[in-house]
């Protein structure tokens, strides 16, 4: 007999029940109520891998790369490495045919190690440097989107064959929100306006270059955006201006990206971009555009990056303490924060978290999860409920942190960036291993003893030195 048929209201506690739309999608709590995700029980990642670890799901990642495809054909979807990036899941979107977008040398060099084909990379950036310029022509880069009017000539100088380049343009479209996460306006630093000549003089100097080809334009709007009536009117906006080239310039453009952005909910009762809504704004948008002005359609590109990383993520932690203040605010301090968490203080983001490892009967109390770092801002998720017994030792989860974490982690306080661990069929895969003190260390010129991982391992009070250093 289980657990919850012993105690049948285990299963109805609020902390034990799971918003479907946040987590993995092969989430569950088995009947100890530890969280189990790719049928792998929490618990056992932090007994392998230590706590903070980040855990992917691989079946729900794949599944969301092979959901867009299904869902939109005839569309070409990139996914953007920017939102998680390794040569595991770089091999991941080769498999599910999708193609891959990067915005560095280190993303283009992450696509290379796995052995994606170089043609299926779209190369991204507001500022690259020459060496990533040069190494994106040299390497056979698929296309080159160019931010702005430098970079034409020198990328031209580079070209070995014949590069294809799309021009960004900045739409003029405010999706409101956060202005960190808002690329679609005027007052940012994406691309070329619409309207005026800038994005004339910048195609014609494209044409002016015989190893160039100016295949299309880019834009991408911003972030979490829901409404798919926006990426209508990007839409309907980018092909006036393909045809305004055409005009100005006699040459008809075959491509339009409109970049990614699709939002996903953090948190129950959020939005998320509907994907076949999504479909059809674009559709009748593209159609009824094309026909205004005797437009041929152009091959459609997306590029969504958090739709298909984030929700396969979660982070798990162990809570250190948990203090409550005179004000009457209860904080749950965790081992981990800002540095592999940057967006609640960055962006102000909210998360979901559930207690990991256990059931309890305990009603739950309002809390705040907060993390380890020297900044009082350091919060995790301010006012959640969490079961009343919380303690330090238990293992707590937060929801939808495959998008944007791993990828903007950071080594603040010295703290090693957690290992990220793919689950599927009940088994783990170590697709990053932890950052050591000793990793960081070895950057240290000034250090005036040898890396620790070096030095002759001893009996002796070393030892707990030395396992600190090595992160054993
Ligand atoms: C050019 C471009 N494409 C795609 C994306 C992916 O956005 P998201 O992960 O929100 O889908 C970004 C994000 O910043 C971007 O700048």
């Amino acid at each position: 007999m289980t657990l919850s048929e012993l105690l049948p209201s285990l299963a109805h506690a609020t902390h034990f029940g799971l918003d479907h739309r946040l987590w993995p999608s092969t989430t569950h709590r088995d009947d100890l109520g530890q969280l189990c995700v790719g049928g792998v029980p929490l618990t056992e990642v932090a007994d392998e891998f230590r706590t903070p670890a980040y855990v992917l799901d691989e079946d729900d990642i794949r599944g969301r790369m092979r959901r867009y495809r299904t869902a939109l054909p005839g569309i070409s979807v990139v996914y953007a490495g920017k939102s998680l990036l390794t040569t595991t899941v770089a091999r991941w979107v080769e498999a599910e045919g999708l193609g891959l977008d990067v915005c560095s040398g280190g993303e283009l060099a992450t696509a290379l190690a796995a052995g994606v084909d170089p043609a299926r990379i779209v190369m991204h950036g507001n500022a690259k440097t020459c060496d990533e310029l040069r190494d994106a022509a040299h390497l056979g880069v698929g296309k080159v989107v160019l931010d702005c009017p430098l970079e034409i000539a020198f990328l031209a100088g580079q070209v070995r064959g014949r590069q294809s380049v799309l021009l960004r343009v900045i739409p003029d479209i405010d999706i409101g929100g956060h202005p960190a996460v808002a690329t679609g306006t005027l007052d940012q630093k994406f691309g070329l306006p619409l309207g005026g000549d800038a994005i004339f003089e910048a195609a014609h100097l494209v044409l002016d270059q015989p190893a160039l080809h100016l295949s299309g334009l880019h834009c991408h709007i911003g972030s979490q955006v829901a409404d798919p009536g926006l990426y209508g009117l990007a839409v309907t906006r980018m092909i006036a201006a393909m045809a305004e080239i055409r005009t100005r310039l006699s040459v008809t453009l075959t491509e339009l990206n409109i970049g990614g952005g699709h939002a996903v909910p953090y948190t129950t009762g959020d939005t998320e971009l509907d994907v076949d809504q999504f479909g059809a704004a674009i559709e009748s948008a593209l159609r009824t555009a094309c026909t205004a002005a005797s437009f041929p359609r152009p091959a459609l590109v997306i590029e969504p990056g958090r739709a298909i990383s984030a929700r396969a993520g979660v982070t798990v932690y162990r809570v250190v303490a948990v203090k409550s203040q005179p004000n009457g605010r209860t904080f749950v301090a965790v081992d981990g924060g800002m540095s592999d968490n940057p967006r609640v203080s960055l962006y102000g983001a909210k998360y979901t978290v559930t207690l990991a490892n256990r059931h309890t009967p305990t009603p739950d109390k309002v809390v705040t999860v907060v993390g380890r770092h020297c900044e009082a801002g350091d919060v995790i998720a301010r006012d959640v409920l969490l079961p009343a017994d919380i303690h330090a030792g238990d293992l707590l989860a937060v929801a939808c942190t495959g998008a944007y974490h791993h990828s903007m982690a950071s080594s603040y306080n010295m703290v090693g960036r957690p290992p990220l661990i793919a689950v599927a069929n009940g088994r783990c895969q170590q697709l990053i291993r932890r950052e050591t003190v000793a990793d960081l260390l070895s950057r240290d010129c000034g250090r005036s003893w040898p890396a620790p991982s070096l030095a002759p391992v001893s009996r002796g009070p070393g030892d707990a030195w030395r396992a600190l250093v090595d992160g054993e």
